[in-house]
């Protein structure tokens, strides 16, 4: 039985998608994959456990260097959507991840997937959210830098770090690089999520994954401020080649192959 509590708020969470302006589609997405959620937590088609493989990276996590763990949750629906992808089979992985704070989702993806190179951009100055205090204490907030270096030591040859903003990462990068997973999980703000979308699109392989995190954040006072907003403007404007693998805190897709001209008659 789902309690009271439980149901006001996956109505809010449904209100808030629609203030937002998530497209009719993605609502159907959304109810689809939390119907099956409560499944893919316990076991995958081939036996994996995914919920396992969280408490064995939460057991790992206990050696490092950690103020918060605002990602270990998301892990099983993670996991699943690599698997869905088929990415574990390539032989090699070019990844990459915008937000990384102390280094925990960068160690992740790094232990998870053995064959994955990282590319972390960060400014190691926090967000709104760090900055004011809220989601970090000043003493963590100037150490963590320094934290992320000692917590991803472990994997020094398959990790590169770009420090400065996503916005001056993209504008340095080359047209022709290519990711097969991508971690968006930097500035909360809309405007800044906006753009990391539509970089992060270009820059994602045909085929690849690309996880936005914090779909349902509530930080600023307005709601179009935060991530939904910007998410949804990208779901609309990329529909035709976006399949949603996931969808609850964490919004996973899968890139279709497409974007060529149409033919002149
Ligand atoms: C929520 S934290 C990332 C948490 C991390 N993924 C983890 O799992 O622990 C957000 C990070 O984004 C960084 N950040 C904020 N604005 C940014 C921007 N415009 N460009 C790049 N990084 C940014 C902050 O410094 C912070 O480290």
């Amino acid at each position: 039985m789902i309690s009271r509590a439980a149901a006001r708020h996956a109505f809010w969470k449904l209100g808030f998608m629609l203030r937002t302006g998530a497209p009719a589609w993605s609502l159907c997405a959304y109810l689809r994959c939390n119907a099956l959620r409560r499944l893919s937590g316990r076991s995958s088609p081939d036996g994996t456990n995914y919920e396992e493989a969280r408490d064995d990276f939460r057991r790992y996590l206990k050696h490092l260097t950690i103020e918060s763990d605002w990602f270990t949750d998301g892990i099983p629906a993670i996991l699943r959507a690599v698997d869905i992808a088929g990415l574990k089979e390539r032989d090699a992985l070019n990844c990459l991840e915008i937000g990384s704070w102390q280094g925990v989702s960068a160690c992740f993806f790094l232990r998870s997937l053995g064959q994955a190179r990282l590319t972390c951009v960060d400014t190691w100055e926090g967000s709104d959210e760090h900055r004011n205090g809220d989601a970090a204490s000043p003493q963590v907030l100037a150490t963590v830098e320094a934290v992320f270096d000692t917590n991803t030591s472990a994997f020094s040859g398959r990790i590169t770090k770009r420090k400065g903003t996503s916005l001056s990462f993209y504008q340095a990068s080359t047209e022709r690089e290519r990711y097969d997973l991508i971690y968006v999980d930097g500035s909360h703000r809309s405007d800044d999520v906006i753009v990391d979308a539509v970089n992060c699109f270009k820059m994602l392989a045909d085929g690849g994954v690309l996880i936005f995190d914090d779909y349902f954040w509530t930080y600023y006072e307005a709601e179009l401020e935060n991530p939904a907003s910007a998410i949804n403007a990208f779901l609309r404007m990329k529909r035709h080649r976006l399949e949603i693998l996931s969808f609850d805190y964490q919004l996973i897709v899968r890139k279709r192959p497409g974007g060529a001209r149409r033919e002149q008659a």
